[in-house]
Formats: C-alpha cells, structure tokens, sequence
C-alpha cells in the first residue's frame, strides 16, 4: 500500500490534512491556556482557517467514500495511509485515525452492554497499525481475515477496501455489528461481514488469518486458542496479534512467531506444520 507516487492534487490534500490535525490541536491547547479576553483576533482567524480546512477535509471524505464504493478506495486510502513513515510502535492514535474516522460512515452505535469477566472493552487497532499489518500480510483473493472480537469493524472494513481479500468481525456486542454492518452497506463492500456473538463459537474453518487485539483474555482466550489449534491440526493459517494477548500467543507451541520480537507492532504468527 506504499504509493510509488503521489500525483499533486493528493500531495495538496495530504497537506492540508496535516495542517487541520495540527491546526485543531493548536486551538485546543489555545482554548485551554488563554483566558476568554485574550484570545482576540488570533483565534477568531484560527478558527476561520480550521472552518475552511474542515469544509476541504468533508468534501475529501466524500470523495474517498466515492472511489471505495468504485473499488478503488485502496489508491484513494493508500496515498493518506501509507505515506513511508515507519509504523511507530505503540497504541496511541495519530491523524491516520482522524482520517479513517472521517472516511468511514459509522452512525452513532447503541449503547454497548458491559461485559463479563475476562471480556475486553471496545477500542480500535490504531489506523497505522492496520495498514502496517494489510502490507505486511499481502492477502490475496482467497484470503479470509477474520477478526475475533472486532467492535466496530475497522480491521475487516480495510480489509475489505485494501485488499482482494474478505474480512469478516465476530463481534459480541449486537449495537457494534449493526454499526459496522452499515458502514459496510453504505460503501458497498460486499467482501466486508459481520456475525454477532461469542468468539468461542466462531466457525473457525473459514479464515486463512485471525487477527486478535487482545479481545479477551484468561479462560476466554485459552479456549479460543484451543479451538483454533484443533484447526491447526489439518491446516495452515497466520494468527496476528496486538496488545498485551501477544505474549500469550507467543508461548503456544503450535505458533511461530514471525517478527514477535518486533514488540509495539501487529505481531505476525504462523501455524507449525
Ligand atoms: C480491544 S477491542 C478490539 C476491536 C477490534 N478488533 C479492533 O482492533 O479495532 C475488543 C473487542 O472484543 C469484543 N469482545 C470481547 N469479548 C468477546 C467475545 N467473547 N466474543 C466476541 N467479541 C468479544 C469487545 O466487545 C470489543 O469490541
């Protein structure tokens, strides 16, 4: 997803990105240090610019959503998404989040229940760490990832705009399938699916990747790990991980690590034959 070239207009675009995360961040920080009298014509002029600059980034959103809806939302992502940087190791969000936010059309989702013991609470694979991880795995048409414990959908959702491949959430939570199965309908990205309920139960048999961001963790991830195991047994297939669920998957002896030494990155394992 590197792109070899950017043609100008994107370059312009990128730019002006760059310049509204910066720019929001710098009014924040204003917001928070000035007092109300002080803060004048300097940020009546800021907030003049972020309004432009927001304006810009709406109709880029709209027009990125276009060409995913065309099938050609990998050029349009790619050229925001993998911009050569190196994926900094780590869970904090960066603009490529803003990004992903802006392009993808969730509503807002339903209150979500709470969860039972050993069951992890929502929060998204930060964008880079997906994009780093889709490079990095070069799925082809036959490829099925399958994200266990997937909330709102992110990681199958580029899956499905990156890649030839199809991603597939199972997720516990109903209020996030139903957001993340509309995300999908209004793109049109019919390689995108949802299921609704507990990993545990998954059908296994169908993904050539799982891909786990610590999800669950004690008896819940155990019998996972168990049932994709027995999947092992007769098959080969890659398990990515994130988060602190890796150092578990990094003890199981039918897994090799690819690059689980590479800590603060989506680590990559393979199934041993
Ligand atoms: C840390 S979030 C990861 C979200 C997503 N995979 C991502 O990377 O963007 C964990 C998600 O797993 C879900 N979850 C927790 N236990 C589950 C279970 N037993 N079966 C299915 N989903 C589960 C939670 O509701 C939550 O949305």
């Amino acid at each position: 997803m590197r792109p070899p070239s950017r043609p100008s207009c994107i370059d312009r675009g990128y730019r002006e990105w760059r310049e509204t995360v910066l720019l929001n961040s710098l009014l924040d920080r204003l917001d928070a240090l000035a007092p109300a009298e002080d803060k004048g014509r300097l940020a009546r002029r800021a907030r003049a610019i972020r309004q432009r600059l927001e304006a810009a980034n709406a109709l880029r959103f709209e027009a990125i959503r276009v060409a995913i809806r065309r099938g050609e939302g990998r050029d349009a992502l790619a050229a925001f998404a993998g911009d050569g940087e190196a994926c900094r190791a780590g869970d904090a969000y960066d603009w490529r989040d803003e990004l992903v936010a802006g392009v993808l059309p969730f509503g807002e989702p339903g209150e979500a229940a709470a969860l039972p013991p050993e069951m992890v609470f929502y929060q998204p694979t930060p964008a880079r760490h997906v994009f780093d991880l889709l490079d990095r795995l070069a799925l082809d048409a036959d490829d099925v990832l399958v994200d266990l414990g997937s909330g709102l959908g992110h990681v199958p959702l580029l899956t499905a705009i990156c890649t030839p491949a199809r991603g597939i959430g199972i997720e516990i939570e109903p209020a996030y399938v139903a957001a993340a199965h509309a995300c999908a309908q209004a793109l049109q990205l019919g390689n995108a699916q949802f299921v609704q309920g507990d990993a545990r139960a998954a059908d296994f048999a169908v993904g050539s990747v799982f891909y786990l961001y610590t999800p669950f963790t004690g008896s819940v991830l155990r019998s996972v790990l168990d049932a994709l195991r027995c999947q092992a047994a007769h098959r080969s297939f890659r398990v990515c991980s994130f988060g602190p669920c890796t150092a578990v998957l990094a003890a199981e002896p039918w897994l090799a690590g690819e690059d689980a030494a590479a800590s603060g990155r989506v680590a990559i394992f393979h199934t041993r034959r």
